[in-house]
């Protein structure tokens, strides 16, 4: 089977130029690779945890539907869609949350971090937060294992999500799949580009911030004029400048040929002012957007044309979802009605499976374990490590030596876990060991 490669945008806002060169543009190149089958959308349900103003929701996913489209998107070659227009999606959420633990969900980090703040603002540790964003990493799940997704390009902040989802997958294919997989376990893939793009105060570019710069709206009048904006030191014209680390050089380093960016480092080292730089750095990004925004604009004001798009990306996406979900009723008992089957004696209960370790390397660089139950729930988990080495030797001792190693050892119970259920799954593991 082709790798699957899908990624889907929260319809909250317009997009900035970060969200062009972090997730659009790689996007769309992966979309171009031979071998891979795309799937690209618009969470627009995801919107609905964070925004409640209807006028809102309907511009935005319209304007992300078009930047796709104006960037180069062709919805012939990927499957292109709204998550709304999936009605399988949120079936799928609802089969999925039957079987997630809420310890879990309780770890999520967006989930957290509001109760922190809830906390720190002296309010009700979950004041304002609804059952909505409590989820989120479950319907999350349900887009990515309703596709089969192998690879999920997403931001650093999301890999938790990602993690999450091969979790659930698990579970589910353990508990209902009788030795099938229906879910393929998914990958977060955070590429360097994902990196996010400086503002133009030298801060990670975001509305939040208000140091974006815009991709379409406002046109280029917006774009020149941001640009304008971009802090830089005071240096006069004639002076020489270091563009090694500033905002301006990174953003056109985003844009740049390899030639291009040594030819404008050695500029600004021989003293090229600060506003001819800017006017560079504008003809440059200029260069590649203006034409999108001339298609952009013209969908904008055609939206029925992006519409028919959406649909026929629906009925693609309804093609592969409906088959799946109708496997999945079948096998959690939603069932057309027949005679029961007599009810068969227990069968003895085969040798229980074991609970296996796990080592692997996060994002930021350190090394991990856990420990999870022959179902897949998490039963250690370890803190980060340096080294390898340092986290297969306390596997090793935990391998050998059982519960009794656990005094000092560097892991956290999973959420849920119960000090004897971790204590058994040694000892199974210690006796497998000696037989
Ligand atoms: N949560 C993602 C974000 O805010 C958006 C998203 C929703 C997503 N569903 C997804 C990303 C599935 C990848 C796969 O960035």
């Amino acid at each position: 089977m082709a790798q699957r490669v899908l990624t889907g945008i929260t319809t909250t806002g317009t997009l900035h130029l970060g969200n062009y060169v972090g997730a659009i543009r790689p996007a769309i190149a992966a979309s171009r690779e031979a071998g891979v089958e795309s799937f690209y959308f618009m969470a627009d349900y995801h919107a609905l945890i964070k925004c409640d103003d209807p006028a809102r929701i309907e511009a935005s996913r319209l304007q992300i539907a078009a930047t796709w489209l104006a960037a180069g998107l062709d919805p012939a070659k990927v499957t292109f869609y709204r998550q709304s227009d999936i009605p399988e999606i949120p079936e799928l959420t609802w089969l999925l949350t039957c079987v997630t633990s809420k310890g879990q969900m309780n770890r999520a980090h967006a989930y957290k971090a509001s109760v922190d703040a809830n906390l720190a603002a002296g309010e009700d540790a979950d004041a304002n937060i609804s059952m909505g964003l409590y989820s989120y990493p479950i319907l999350m799940a349900a887009d990515i294992l309703m596709f089969n997704a192998h690879r999920v390009p997403v931001g650093k902040d999301q890999v938790q999500h990602i993690e999450m989802a091969r979790d659930v997958a698990q579970r589910f294919n353990h508990l209902f799949g009788q030795g099938q997989e229906f879910f393929v376990l998914p990958e977060a893939q955070t590429d360097a580009e994902m990196e996010l793009l400086p503002g133009l105060d030298g801060r990670k570019m975001s509305k939040s911030y208000d140091n974006a710069i815009p991709l379409f709206e406002g046109g280029a009048k917006a774009l020149r004029e941001a640009i304008a904006r971009i802090v830089t030191d005071s240096k006069l014209p004639g002076e020489p400048k270091e563009p090694e680390g500033t905002a301006l050089m990174t953003i056109y380093d985003a844009f740049a040929t390899p030639a291009q960016r040594a030819a404008f480092r050695a500029e600004l080292r021989g003293g090229l002012a600060w506003g001819e730089a800017k006017q560079r750095l504008y003809d440059l990004i200029d260069a590649e957007i203006g034409p999108m925004r001339d298609k952009y604009d013209a969908l904008m004001a055609h939206p029925e044309r992006i519409e028919a798009a959406l649909q026929e990306g629906a009925a693609k996406a309804r093609a592969i979802a409906a088959p799946l979900l109708a496997r999945l009723r079948e096998a959690v008992g939603l069932r057309r009605f027949q005679p029961l089957k007599a009810a068969v004696a227990e069968a003895p209960k085969a040798k229980a499976a074991l609970p296996v370790f796990k080592q692997y390397r996060e994002a930021d660089g350190r090394f991990y374990f856990k420990l999870s139950a022959h179902d897949g729930r998490v039963l250690l988990q370890s803190e980060g490590f340096a080294g390898g080495r340092d986290a297969g030797e306390w596997v090793k001792k935990l391998k050998t030596e059982g519960a009794a190693a656990l005094a000092g050892a560097p892991v956290a119970r999973g959420d849920g876990v119960a000090d004897s259920e971790v204590a058994e799954a040694l000892a199974a593991l210690v006796a497998a060991a000696a037989e």
